[in-house]
């Protein structure tokens, strides 16, 4: 008797909860056709234009919401770019430093690591020899949207390239290009160009054959925006390294990434500009890495996994590092290459 009892009152009141949910849905529908209605309301009032603007509008800050803020990568391609190497030297950076030098810039793939990682807190110097280089970043940093306009008007085309190459064969055009015009005919070289590096002759001109890509990315805009953001606070320096004495004091930290000392007579790559950087050259560093050693800046230091540089700097921590470098045209010979990062005691 009472289980026949206890499921008739079961049976109750699952009926009385149905009927409360149905009285929900059909509220909710009542609702719907409600907003509905005064949606038609609206928008009898608006004209089909103005209502296809207001959806687009808000499909676009739909899209503006959803889409993560890019950060900056290098813009170029640069041979003997740290890139890869950066999960690798990443723990040995100094956790806090006043200013950051970087003498011999490149591609910029460790100042930008360190900015993405929020470290550079202070003023930044970049410095390189490379006019045209250092010209790119200051266009990048000042003059970003004008740039981009003039790399839309490139193309990948094989005899287009070679024109724009032609350029500095001749100093009177040269010269009478617009800085922007020069950035924009760098980028966009570096990108159509056989295996995308910066190499010129003993005359400084721009050496290298097209590249046949099938769609080059060189106008990347989104790209040079954050990376233009990112040179806001830094002092942009076309000279030799040894400008770092300028601008160097105690607790900063400088990073040098100079042309690597050969490790074969036949196994260096030092085109970067139409100076070689010869053993002088690597002594005269090695002076200055010590100079700036004596006024207790955070020093770190990349080169080849040479005698010679191991000789050089035998009295600081050196750490061995595996490369894969991709400057061998040939395939087959681009395996793993030691290297090594001189540290000082900071
Ligand atoms: C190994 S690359 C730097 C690569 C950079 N760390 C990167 O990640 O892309 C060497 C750079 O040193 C520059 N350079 C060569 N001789 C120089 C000098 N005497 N003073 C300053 N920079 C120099 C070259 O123009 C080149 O950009």
């Amino acid at each position: 008797m009472i289980r026949v009892m206890s499921k008739f009152f079961f049976y109750i009141y699952r009926k009385f909860i149905n009927s409360l949910d149905l009285n929900n849905k059909n509220g909710e529908k009542k609702l719907v056709e409600k907003n509905n209605q005064y949606f038609k309301l609206l928008t009898n009032n608006w004209s089909n234009k103005e209502i296809y603007h207001s959806k687009m509008q808000i499909s676009e800050l739909n899209k503006n919401k959803n889409k993560k803020k890019r950060l900056p990568t290098p813009f170029l391609k640069w041979a003997g770019g740290k890139r890869q190497l950066l999960p690798q030297m990443q723990k040995y950076f100094p956790s806090n430093f006043n200013q950051y030098i970087e003498p011999f810039v490149g591609g910029g793939a460790v100042f930008l690591f360190l900015y993405n990682e929020g470290f550079l807190k202070n003023k930044t110097f970049l410095i390189d020899t490379n006019e045209d280089l250092i010209n790119t970043y200051k266009v990048v940093k000042n003059n970003v949207e004008d740039l981009i306009d003039d790399l839309k008007i490139h193309v990948n085309d094989k005899d287009y390239y070679y024109s724009v190459r032609e350029k500095d064969r001749n100093q009177e055009i040269y010269n009478k290009m617009t800085f922007i015009e020069k950035a924009s005919r760098i980028i966009y070289m570096n990108k159509c160009c056989y295996n995308g590096l910066y190499r010129v002759n003993s005359k400084g001109q721009f050496n290298v054959p097209f590249g046949k890509y099938k769609n080059p990315k060189f106008c990347d805009g989104e790209n040079l925006r954050s990376v233009s953001l990112a040179l806001k606070n830094v002092e942009l320096v076309h000279g030799s390294f040894e400008k770092v004495l300028n601008f160097a004091k105690k607790d900063d930290f400088i990073y040098f990434d100079p042309p690597y000392h050969p490790l074969s007579a036949t196994s260096s790559f030092t085109s970067y500009t139409k100076d070689d950087f010869g053993m002088k050259y690597q002594e005269k560093l090695f002076e200055i890495f010590q100079e700036l050693d004596k006024r207790r800046c955070k020093l770190m230091l990349s080169n080849s996994f040479s005698d010679f540089i191991r000789g050089l700097y035998e009295d600081y921590n050196k750490i061995e590092l595996k490369a894969t470098r991709a400057i061998n045209c040939d395939a087959t010979k681009r395996g793993k290459i030691k290297e090594i990062l001189i540290v000082n005691d900071f």
